[in-house]
């Protein structure tokens, strides 16, 4: 999730974008650029690192201009560095364009552009743009941009200019977010409103599919049909910090309800309806390779641990490959029996958690093919893994993790699905089954998301819990341990998930009016050991909080409270049954007044022992 600043007015243009990127930098840097056009020639500063290293740069090689683009960039495809940071140029040097979102098939859009002779720069998805409005630009930027985007697939937010047609900057995007702030003989584009508040609150918010001209006096908007359209002028009330949250109260608020979108953009570009095939670029196991792997061993910490357990189920029942899961900490430390014949899976959010990451080292020392999950792109374990999927969440501010929980999940079922059809232990009608289910959980997440209001009046009756049990069997039990992770890291109560099987021999006397209980109770195919599990609690003083299915009539007899989710597929289930879970704990939390983004004593990336 990168953030682009545009600008066209009598200010210097240089100051107004930077400004405007310093705004926009939580949503992620690894690098950051500012074009402007300046005596009729782009010109162009990026720099590497943080945005006061641009500042540096600029301050070293000055620059001036009236209208410009500018980028700060989170990394999808292509390592941070200076020369896969924005703007990125055409051949001639004389279109530049910056973009935030994923282009799908930038792969083939380049081998199709490099045999027309045009020369790329970088290795990123976004050089593709400017050299596709390079080939249809006949001296109309507008003309060539709607060209160029008719052979674009996925996820864009753009902005480009010409210094061949100075006066106006052409924007458009498609699943990623843009707004026009309005001024006086002056106009302003960005990804988000937290960086116009400075000079604007009247804005334009575009809408998928709209290309736009921003002159200094003038908007012209398109829509998919190429009809001049309006859009509503609004103004913002929120102030910058408000902003950069979107409103929230809290990123881990903003980032629960991000799920939709960045569950979709973990799969987006990976899976193919027409080929009915998982395409996975960034894994290079052949069908060999696969073939001989005799064990699966994943290694993570915390929630990604979580994510890990959850994969094991899936892997297993899959692929038909024993899996191991295992804490990094321990890992590094024991006397893992690893080989080449081992596969071992590193899942990391941050990619920097040092049990994770030695844990990756033990494992490649022992000669075993690795797999990074991570969701920071060029990051230490996602640098020195021999493969690596990116979560492509876009940066998660609150330490408590939530869209990169859903987002590993994701990857991991890609990868399941990868090497499933590769070894063949699926069927192809299997595989459509799950692409069409795959498809359809954005949607159904969003349909969780709206629970938020009855889930924040349960919350209410536990807020002055000492205790919580969290139980679910099968695939849903490592949500029960999330859940109760979560719980624990943000309202400091003190939470245990148990798989609810396992209650009788032991834990089951913990249980009476003091201890609650929360369970995961959809559909699956041991729903009635789980309803037998509640009535053992229920029967023993516990209030029960259900998570159940929508129309499930016999739980409300036999929980106090439920929350009814969609009905998912019973793998896929994982991915809407922790986000009540999330809920729940962040709600506690607040009522709590616990400092939810930052709680006590924890970190966002544990990068010592
Ligand atoms: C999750 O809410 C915690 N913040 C923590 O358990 C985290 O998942 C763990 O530290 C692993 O971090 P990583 O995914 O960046 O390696």
């Amino acid at each position: 999730m990168c953030g682009i600043v545009g600008y066209i007015g009598k200010k210097n243009a240089v100051d107004v974008i930077y400004n405007g990127l310093q705004k926009l930098e939580y949503r992620g840097y690894d690098s950051a650029g500012i074009a402007v056009i300046e005596n009729g020639k782009i010109e162009r500063r990026r720099s590497v690192g943080k945005l006061v290293n641009l500042q540096k740069n600029i301050k070293s090689n000055k620059i001036f201009g009236n209208i410009g683009i500018g980028h700060t960039r989170w990394a999808t495809h292509g390592k941070p560095s200076e020369e896969n940071a924005h703007p990125h140029t055409d051949c001639s040097g004389k279109i530049v364009v910056v973009h935030n979102g994923i282009i799908e098939n930038y792969v083939s859009l380049k081998k199709q552009l490099q045999k027309e002779k045009h020369k790329f720069a970088s290795e990123t998805d976004t050089e593709v743009v400017a050299h596709l409005i390079e080939k249809y630009y006949k001296g109309d930027l507008l003309a060539a941009v709607k060209s160029a985007l008719k052979n674009i697939e996925g996820a864009y937010a753009l902005c480009a200019i010409s210094c061949e047609d100075s006066s106006r900057v052409v924007v458009a995007r498609k699943d990623a977010p843009l707004v026009i702030g309005l001024g006086k003989e002056e106009n302003f584009i960005a990804s988000d409103v937290s960086a116009l508040l400075q000079y604007t609150k009247d804005v334009i918010f575009l809408e998928n599919g709209d290309v736009a001209e921003i002159k200094e006096n003038s908007i012209k908007i398109f829509d998919t049909k190429n009809k001049k359209v309006t859009r509503a002028q609004q103004k913002i009330l929120w102030n910058a910090i408000q902003a950069e949250k979107c409103g929230y109260k809290h990123f881990m608020l903003k980032e629960i309800n991000e799920q939709t979108q960045t569950t979709q953009d973990t799969f987006r570009g990976r899976i193919s309806d027409e080929e009915n095939k998982i395409i996975l670029q960034s894994v290079k196991l052949t069908k060999e390779e696969i073939s001989n792997i005799s064990r699966i061993c994943i290694v993570a910490c915390g929630t990604s641990y979580h994510a890990g357990l959850t994969a094991k189920f899936l892997f297993e029942k899959l692929t038909g490959i024993p899996t191991e899961v295992n804490i990094a900490s321990e890992f590094r430390y024991a006397n893992p029996v690893i080989d080449n014949k081992v596969l071992t899976i590193f899942i990391s959010q941050s990619g920097e958690t040092a049990d994770t990451l030695a844990a990756l080292r033990l494992a490649k020392e022992k000669k075993s093919k690795t797999v990074a999950i991570c969701n920071v792109v060029g990051s230490s374990v996602s640098r020195e893994a021999d493969n690596v999927l990116y979560t492509h969440c876009g940066p998660e501010i609150g330490v408590a993790s939530t869209k990169a929980f859903t987002g590993q999940l994701t990857a991991l079922y890609l990868l399941v699905m990868f090497i499933a059809s590769k070894k063949q232990t699926i069927s192809k009608k299997q595989l459509a089954k799950f692409i069409v289910n795959l498809r359809d959980v954005p949607k159904k997440i969003s349909e969780t998301l709206k629970l938020s209001t009855k889930i924040k009046e349960i919350a209410k009756m536990f807020q002055n819990t000492k205790q919580f049990i969290y139980l679910a069997r099968n695939i849903n039990y490592p949500i029960a341990l999330e859940g109760a992770l979560k719980l624990k890291e943000i309202s400091y109560i003190y939470a245990e998930g148990y798989p609810a099987g396992e209650m009788k021999h032991g834990p089951i006397a913990l249980i009476d009016e003091t201890m609650p209980v929360m369970v995961i109770a959809t559909k699956s195919k041991v729903y009635d050991k789980i309803l037998s599990n509640i009535e053992e609690a229920k029967a023993r003083g516990a209030k029960i909080i259900a998570i159940a299915n929508k129309g499930n009539k016999d739980i409300v007899k036999k929980s106090d409270y439920q929350i009814f989710v969609p009905e998912v597929d019973e793998i896929l289930s994982p991915l809407i049954n922790v986000i009540p879970l999330q809920f729940f704990a962040y709600f506690v939390s607040v009522m709590k007044g616990c400092d939810v983004d930052q709680p006590r004593n924890l970190a966002k990336s544990v990068t010592v022992e």
